[in-house]
């Protein structure tokens, strides 16, 4: 464990280019090697999340390589073509990671074993399993459908229709990658959209899917069997991390911050449209795509923020931006009300608890309830003076540390060492931009 505190810094100023996108990057490298030939990845997430996944694609037979300047090259083995791993897939902290492979290893004639960290080991994996086992995949886990678990999965896959019980993207991408090797058409409904990523780059290396609109919701249908071919591809930076210096400079009186290359995937933009509500000034410059993503340099000036109601509907294109927008919100003045958050209790840890518990700690008057999140800003510094259990979590942790900038007492994280599974340099780039930042 390795603790560090954030005392009350000045004015952040500056320019970065925050790492790779997290979803993004594992979906890179898990379609790069289902592809034929080669993928070339720039700007690829080099944090453990990603590393893991990249591990779990060689130990599957792909070729996954690290190139001298920073690029990744990804041999692949076409669909269906990945072999029975030798040794346990151990996914670390991700849920990401292990969601989406157990969609690859579904369709694949082979048994893996799948684990991770405590963290991980928590998670819900039934809401995979499911739609996976109608696939015909046989999923044997612990009790409550947690890892370790052992997947056996079918050389002979059926195509399903599946409408998600949960606003998932993680479960969505599952389901199209188990369809990718099935014959016919895999459907997946989603009553609430979720970020797209997963099609966008399926598309990208040509397999044929459909979008639509209908009364139960945004419909993707994937014709199975596809003949992917390796793309090169450059990875925009994440909105997720991005999150952190520009929550950061809106509650520091005099800041300016800008963000390079972020992407602005409609679905990950709730945090931005948050911000402007709170009346932080924002602007979004230099809109371009990049590997068939939005991207745009944003900067954003400290503002006078006050609370607003954030509407539940907004909840899937900010789900993981709720631990930094509750910070925002410590420093707004006024009520800021967050609904419809219950899977934010199964996230790397339980975060709408943890940030209730951690905002409490630093002075902040908030309200939990079982889906939701009130807090009562009063304007400017908060108390502070606290020390917060990152309890496994790169979000709670990074979070923290910034209203640690903006308190009157410094705060401490006990281990900040689960910042480097999606923002490896993250303490770095923050004391870069004026961030006070050390050991205790
Ligand atoms: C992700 C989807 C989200 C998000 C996670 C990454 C993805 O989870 O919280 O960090 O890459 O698909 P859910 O899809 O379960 O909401």
């Amino acid at each position: 464990m390795s603790a560090l505190t954030a005392s009350p810094s000045d004015a952040l100023e500056g320019q970065v280019r925050v790492p790779g996108d997290k979803s993004i990057s594992h979906r890179a490298l898990m379609i790069g090697a289902l592809a034929m030939g080669e993928s070339r990845i720039d700007g690829l997430l080099e944090g453990e999340d990603v590393l893991r996944t990249a591990a779990a694609m060689r130990a599957l037979g792909a070729e996954v390589e690290r190139e001298a300047g920073g690029t990744w090259r990804v041999w692949g083995r076409g669909i269906g073509g990945l072999l029975e791993p030798d040794q346990v897939l151990d996914m670390g902290n991700s849920g990401t990671g292990a969601r989406l492979i157990m969609g690859i290893l579904a369709s694949h004639p082979l048994t893996a074993v799948l684990t991770g960290d405590a963290s991980l080991c928590s998670r819900p994996m039934g809401r995979v399993a499911t739609p996976l086992s109608e696939m015909g995949a046989q999923i044997h886990a612990r009790a409550g459908c947690r890892m370790p678990l052992t997947l056996i999965g079918t050389g002979d896959a059926l195509p399903i229709r599946y409408t998600l019980p949960v606003a998932s993207a993680q479960v969505k991408s599952a389901v199209l990658y188990a369809g990718l090797n099935a014959p016919g058409t895999t459907s997946v409904i989603e009553p609430e959209p979720t970020r797209d990523h997963t099609e966008l780059m399926l598309r990208g290396f040509g397999a044929h899917l459909d979008v639509e609109q209908s009364d139960e919701g945004r419909v993707v249908s994937l014709k199975g069997q596809p003949e992917l071919s390796g793309q090169t591809l450059r990875v925009p930076a994440d909105p997720s991390s991005a999150a952190f210096p520009l929550v950061a400079a809106a509650i520091l009186p005099g800041s300016k911050v800008e963000c390079l290359a972020v992407g602005m995937n409609p679905h990950r933009t709730g945090l931005i449209a948050t911000l402007r509500d709170m009346g932080a000034k924002i602007a979004i410059r230099n809109e371009r795509s990049e590997g068939g993503e939005p991207v745009a340099d944003i900067s954003i000036e400290a503002g006078d923020l006050h609370g607003v109601e954030v509407p539940a509907a907004r909840a899937p294109r900010m789900i993981a931006e709720y631990p930094s927008l509750a910070v925002a919100a410590a420093c707004a003045r006024g009520r800021t009300v967050m609904r419809g958050l219950a899977e934010l209790r199964v996230k790397e840890s339980d975060r709408l608890g943890a940030v209730a518990r951690g905002l409490a700690a630093c002075g902040v008057e908030v309200e939990e309830g079982p889906d939701f999140l009130i807090v009562n800003g009063k304007g400017g510094r908060v108390p502070g003076g606290a020390t917060i259990a990152a309890a496994l979590d790169h979000r709670i942790a990074m979070s923290f540390l910034v209203l640690g900038l903006a308190a009157e007492r410094p705060v401490t994280i006990d281990d900040a060492s689960p910042i480097d599974t999606s923002f490896p340099g993250f303490a770095a780039l923050m004391s870069g931009l004026g961030a006070k930042l050390s050991q205790p």
